[in-house]
């Protein structure tokens, strides 16, 4: 502790934002440009919140910090599974060193060339799912399209098989439940996916140890020698971590990315220049992170700007708040794709527990928006979007209906 350190983190050192249960992610915002003018930290409802740019940013890195631990779940009740899920599938609530040696195997499953052969297998779905859709006016984003492209997705990188999509789908489906609160109603769903997906995954597991190949589930197989082995139940946890992480954030981004192009007049300048798309895919990811609440706990009493944070703090790095600060962006609450800082927002994390899947969440929106952009020249609200009700740390539309005759 240095002698700048004057002041213990207490309830009244630093602003309250009050946050009502019923209100949406995007009124939330507002509350947190004001506060920001004071304090980087701020405490609300939910706990102590980092919602300025700088702080998050160097918080995000620094090493003092660790994962929630697998007690976030004790404290919900549990049941067996999910307790299972917590200490062997979560990567963000592993602990160091044992988070950064499964990190370590995983990684090798999502280098840049292993993204980029899968842009046609992207494209592919894309545009079956949007020809299913062909006789639909007005037609739902979120129900027609975004609730599958995510998981044929995820299958296709895992290697499942067509015929085993719906079993899969569904198990994925359930397993999001994992972030409801309270927990409790959904435990019968949420532990008969783990079970059945903790099965699937040990075939598959098993098939490319006989049978290795050059698919995912071989990559990371296969890394095991040169990262320190990982256990069999640590493999199957990663690979079911990465259907929690990897369905909802993808699902809700994308939609919101479509309704942002509409609602913002976008839609016609992008499908004009497809060298705008990138810009387009960070943009949403800006304003409207899916997931934007980074959980992290203190591992030792340590000192930040001045204030002293006790070992077991609990802090939520907020990127919603943190990418809408002023400082780091110019007209921050403004949707504009042609910003000159694009990917600089904090919303796939950054450091040693940034998103493993950022690679593979950009391409899967910039194939599918071009094939949206190619299926429907002009795009038009039909009804105005559902959002999630009441705070959540997902964010994103629930329904989002659109209409291919513009209106007059
Ligand atoms: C738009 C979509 C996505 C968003 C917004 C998103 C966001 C995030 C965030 C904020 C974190 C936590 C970072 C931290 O705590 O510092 C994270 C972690 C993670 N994400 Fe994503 N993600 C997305 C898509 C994906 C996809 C498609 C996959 C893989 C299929 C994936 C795999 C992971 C994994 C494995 C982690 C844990 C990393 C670790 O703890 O080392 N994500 N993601």
């Amino acid at each position: 502790m240095t002698a700048a350190a004057d002041r213990f983190l207490t309830e009244d050192a630093v602003p309250f934002v009050d946050l009502p249960p019923q209100q949406d992610n995007g009124r939330t915002g507002a509350a947190f440009d004001a506060a920001r003018q004071q304090s980087w930290l701020v405490r609300t409802t939910r706990g102590y919140e980092v919602i300025e740019y700088a702080a998050c940013r160097e918080l995000s890195v620094d090493r003092r910090l660790d994962g929630v631990g697998p007690d976030y779940y004790r404290r919900l009740g549990a049941s067996e599974q999910v307790m299972w899920y917590a200490t062997q599938a979560s990567l963000p609530m592993i602990e160091e060193p044992r988070h950064a040696r499964i990190r370590k195997a995983l990684q090798h499953g999502f280098t840049r060339p292993r993204v980029e052969r899968m842009r046609p297998l992207m494209r592919q779905a894309a545009w079956r799912l949007v020809e299913q859709m062909a006789g639909r006016d007005p037609f739902d984003v979120v129900g027609d399209f975004t609730d599958r492209y995510p998981i044929e997705v995820l299958c296709a990188l895992m290697g499942v098989p067509d015929e085993d999509i719906d079993r899969f789908g569904s198990w994925t489906v359930d397993l999001g439940l994992l972030a409801k609160f309270p927990l409790e109603p959904h435990l019968p769903r949420i532990d008969a996916a783990i079970r059945g997906l903790r099965g699937y995954f040990a075939e598959l597991i098993g098939r490319s140890e006989d049978h290795p190949g050059e698919d995912f589930v071989a990559a990371v197989v296969a890394a095991q020698g040169e990262t320190g082995s990982l256990t069999h139940d640590e493999l199957c946890g990663a690979l079911l971590n990465l259907l929690f992480a990897g369905h909802d954030t993808t699902r809700y981004q994308f939609g919101t990315m479509v309704h942002l192009l509409v609602r913002h007049g976008w839609w016609q300048r992008i499908r004009a220049d497809a060298d705008a798309i990138p810009g387009a895919v960070e943009e949403a990811l800006r304003l409207e992170p899916s997931l934007h609440i980074l959980l992290r706990q203190a591992r030792e009493d340590f000192e930040y700007r001045g204030l002293v944070l006790p070992a077991g703090t609990l802090l939520i790095l907020n990127t919603f708040a943190a990418n809408r600060d002023p400082a780091m962006f110019p007209e921050p609450n403004a949707f504009d794709p042609a910003r000159t800082s694009p990917g600089k927002h904090l919303t796939f994390g950054s450091g040693g527990r940034m998103c493993l899947g950022h690679l593979l969440a950009r391409t899967e929106m910039a194939e599918a928006l071009q094939v949206f952009l190619e299926w429907f020249p002009l795009l038009a609200l039909a009804g105005e979007p559902q959002m999630p009700a009441g705070l959540s740390a997902m964010n994103g539309v629930e329904t989002l209906p659109l209409t291919r005759s513009v209106p007059r």
